[in-house]
């Protein structure tokens, strides 16, 4: 089947759906691809804000929230790009209000502003109030949003179809090829653009706030087709997940006054006194970025400072202690991380502190872009005509090597609107090309493979296993010895993927065939995270090489571009890092 829009957008997150918004605006016949429902894509997830220097309760100003994001980064971010960002996000926020997103209110009914992490006031003199927030379900509220603003406006949507291929046409995109959940059918859809928002890649790991859609489609695919890949060392690993699940605790609760406690604290639960965190940070102590405070969870358990678990679960753990906050804050604030622990560690937040630990939660690296989402090709910043990325999926390289809570929400309004208009510009005189009719047969004879080939192994082994590695030795502290090790290890997965067989031999409804795919596009990017992280010998950001405990800006202030050059093989080329106003310093908080 055959389809041919001026656009397509890929993915229904909130970048997604604000690219389309804006070709739709402009009355361009635009199709949005997604796998899900659209509003149960993982933008929903994100729960305690959205920054902007709205400066609603306590004086801020954009050039603030630049240094920070900077600094955040460990100075590896693009200081142009950046400058766009936080430039850009007071708008982006105002227009989100006026498309009718219910944000929480201050007393006189402006939008209600709390702290966040690695968030500060005067080039980081304390931490300020920054974050937008609707409760603790501003990610949600954002999507809801956007969903509605595109029906709306008669955004065509194609849900449950999985985007398994790109159409190039030498230097140029052409469309996409797309899976069919329902029917099993491969559609070709031309488009004169394309936009990839597909978001990120946390389940390469065994603990990770992520959705389960969330496999690095998107990465993968572009890896594929040749095309590099910027920054793949930087894995986020978020303070607080709930402890083995993984499932999001918002550093909201850290931002309304909540404090981590370690085993040799817990008669301090509800005074309100300072924890572990004031030491290792001494200005804005919880609320530092997440990279330290992960770093700093795993010093306290390794330390012997963990909190003991019962039967073989060992002191693997810390606690958050909102229990001085009182009832009224948060049932209010954050009703629901608390009905999180509630339900899923029996825990009641308002008498007894939260069990947490870190947890996969965000790829700062992805498919490198300029500042209006077009792809690059190359170190050498040659573009992909007509393809264009934003979000999760993508490295604008506004995070650099740490994001900032709240930065990823301004990520996808802000860029996403950027690659829409982009686009626009594009279409004026952009043609459909040539597409041939056979442009799915790749797909269709991996599919033939999966389901036919008569392959013996298994996904949830091969799942479970990457899951593993990565997370043992490309986590929040890494070695040489450990990174090799969980190199080897994909490696020799993707080999045995090769014998991938599935046991549902029928079309419709096959998401036994989809979970098979799916691990293929996981295994691709465990693979570059863990080449990537290999070859970086420093410790930057949420990079933190144990053989390298130094930032060696002499030798790694720049990104690193990866790209496939076989079945087994990868290579590498570098970028400088864009620095403007704020020449590197070291991280002090
Ligand atoms: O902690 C949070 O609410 C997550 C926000 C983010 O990742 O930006």
């Amino acid at each position: 089947m055959i389809h041919k829009f001026d656009a397509i957008v890929v993915g229904a997150g909130g970048a997604g759906l604000r690219c389309a918004l804006e070709l739709i605006q402009q009355n361009f016949n635009v199709a949005v691809l997604s796998k899900l429902h659209p509003v149960r894509s993982h933008t929903g997830a994100s729960q305690g804000g959205i920054g902007a220097a709205l400066g609603n309760e306590e004086p801020d100003s954009p050039e603030w929230h630049f240094f920070d994001t900077v600094k955040g980064s460990d100075y590896l971010g693009d200081q142009d790009t950046i400058e766009v960002m936080c430039e850009e996000a007071v708008e982006a926020v105002l227009e989100l209000e006026h498309f009718g997103l219910p944000f929480s209110r201050t007393a006189e009914g402006k939008i209600a502003q709390r702290p966040f992490g690695g968030h500060t006031r005067n080039f980081g003199e304390a931490s300020v109030k920054r974050a937008a927030y609707a409760a603790d379900r501003t990610g949600h509220m954002i999507l809801h949003t956007l969903f509605e603003q595109c029906v709306k406006n008669d955004v065509r949507f194609f849900n449950e179809f999985y985007v398994l291929d790109l159409i190039m046409d030498g230097s140029t995109c052409r469309g996409v090829i797309a899976y069919e959940l329902a029917t099993g059918d491969l559609h070709i859809f031309q488009a004169r653009a394309t936009f990839l928002g597909t978001g990120g890649y946390g389940r390469a790991f065994s603990i990770t706030s992520n959705a389960h859609a969330y496999t690095g489609d998107g990465m993968s695919i572009c890896l594929r087709q040749g095309l590099p890949l910027e920054d793949m060392e930087f894995v986020q690993f978020h303070p607080t997940g709930l402890r083995k699940l993984g499932i999001l605790v918002s550093e909201a609760a850290r931002g309304e006054g909540g404090i981590l406690r370690n085993s040799t604290d817990m008669a301090n639960v509800g005074t309100g006194k300072d924890g572990f965190m004031a030491e290792i940070a001494p200005t804005v102590k919880d609320l530092a970025p997440r990279d330290m405070v992960s770093r700093a969870i795993y010093n306290e358990i390794k330390a012997g400072r963990g909190i003991e678990g019962t039967g073989d679960t060992g002191a693997d753990y810390v606690v958050l202690d909102l229990v001085h906050l009182g009832a009224d804050v948060i049932n209010e604030k954050l009703p629901d991380i608390s009905h999180f622990a509630r339900k899923y560690l029996a825990v009641e937040p308002i008498t007894e502190p939260i069990p947490v630990q870190p947890t996969a939660h965000y790829a700062m690296g992805g498919i490198p872009t300029d500042v209006d989402g077009l792809v690059f090709a190359n170190a050498r910043n040659d573009v992909v005509n007509g393809l264009y990325a934003a979000g999760e999926v993508a490295c604008v390289s506004v995070h650099g090597a740490n994001r900032l809570g709240t930065n990823s929400l301004v990520d996808i309004v802000v860029f996403g609107r950027r690659a829409g208009k982009a686009m626009i510009n594009y279409l004026a005189d952009a043609e459909f090309g040539r597409v041939s009719d056979t442009a799915n047969e790749f797909i269709q004879g991996e599919i033939d493979r999966l389901k036919n080939g008569g392959g013996k192994e298994k996904v949830v082994d091969l799942r479970v296993a990457m899951q593993k590695t990565m997370m043992a030795g490309v986590g929040v502290y890494r070695t040489k010895e450990g990174i090799t090790e969980s190199r080897d290890a994909v490696k020799e997965l993707l080999r045995r993927y090769k014998h991938v067989g599935v046991t549902d031999k029928h079309a419709f409804f096959n998401t036994e065939l989809v979970e098979a795919i799916e691990l293929g596009f996981l295994l691709d990017c465990a693979w570059t995270i863990a080449e990537s992280a290999l070859l970086r010998t420093e410790s930057r950001g949420a990079h933190s090489r144990v053989d390298y405990p130094d930032r060696d800006d002499a030798k790694w202030l720049k990104h690193t571009m990866i790209s496939k050059t076989g079945d087994d093989e990868v290579a590498f080329d570098f970028k400088p890092v864009t620095i403007t106003k704020f020449k590197p310093k070291p991280r002090v908080y």
